[in-house]
């Protein structure tokens, strides 16, 4: 073998380890929802039949945010060709499992913030799904979908991470209540909003925020939820609970 071809393979193996991604997202069947081109593969229709059956404010915010994602993504060639597609439909898609207020979820916990319970019954929901394979879906794959969902509450820290994350967490932020995002072309936006309304998200919002810092406080305090609780639920006070509150303790300032 000559020098140079051991070279090459050795560089193409680099290029193997460094890129995690399973590349299989090439070339996907498609489909068009609401004027937007998706992934239409068996697992991405039954995570899509999944949250159907959640009120329609919830499945309406959960398809809009896998919407408005792919058609800011489609717009872009560089994107498109980069991001794992199917990643990014299945964790805009189940991202808010942590949400369902129904008795007995199989999702929602007593002692994890929302957003986990979102990304570890993501990834557990692929993993039981009938076509799962651990080489189609990589646990480096699926931690780039259990993070892009973990930190959909948390500002400032996706815009830095993998491409197949950040675009999961933007995605969610692009469905925000009374707000339209610059990103998304505004026909998409348009015609996304009008097959699947946003008129009772705002209500649908502050009612499961309030329900959550009513049921598990310890874990929305330091959260964005926390405020929620504060304003709408009776008893519940933050206060002695903060970290502020445990870094200020017996401190006096100058
Ligand atoms: C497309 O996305 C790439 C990668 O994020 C970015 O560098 C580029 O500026 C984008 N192009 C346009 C036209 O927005
Ligand atoms: C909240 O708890 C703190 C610490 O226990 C207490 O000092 C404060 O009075 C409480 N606030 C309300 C509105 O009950």
């Amino acid at each position: 073998m000559k020098v140079n071809s051991i070279l090459s393979v050795l560089a193409l193996s680099a290029t193997a380890l460094a890129s995690p991604k399973h590349k299989g997202h090439k070339n996907l069947p498609t489909t068009v929802i609401a004027g937007v081109e998706v992934v239409d593969t068996q697992i991405v229709r039954d995570a899509h039949d999944l949250i159907k059956k959640f009120p329609d404010f919830l499945y309406f915010h959960s398809v809009r945010t896998w919407l408005l994602g792919a058609a800011t993504i489609n717009a872009n060639a560089t994107l498109k060709a980069e991001v794992d597609l199917e990643a990014h439909a299945l964790g805009s898609i189940l991202h808010d499992l942590g949400w369902d207020m129904s008795e007995n979820s199989p999702w929602v916990s007593h002692d994890k913030r929302f957003e986990v319970d979102g990304a570890l019954g993501a990834v557990r929901w692929i993993k039981e799904h009938k076509s799962y394979k651990s080489c189609v879906w990589t646990e480096a794959r699926l931690e780039r979908i259990f993070d892009g969902i973990a930190l959909h509450g948390t500002t400032g820290i996706h815009p830095y991470k993998n491409i197949d994350t950040k675009w999961i967490t933007a995605s969610v932020g692009f469905d925000g209540v009374n707000f339209q995002p610059a990103e998304v072309p505004a026909d998409k936006f348009d015609s996304i909003v009008a097959q699947f309304p946003k008129e009772t998200f705002q209500k649908g919002a502050i009612d499961t925020f309030t329900w959550m810092a009513a049921t598990k406080p310890e874990v929305t305090y330091n959260t964005f939820i926390e405020p929620f609780g504060t304003a709408y639920v009776p008893g519940y006070n933050a206060t002695g609970h903060r970290s502020f509150d445990r870094i200020t303790a017996g401190y006096t300032p100058e």
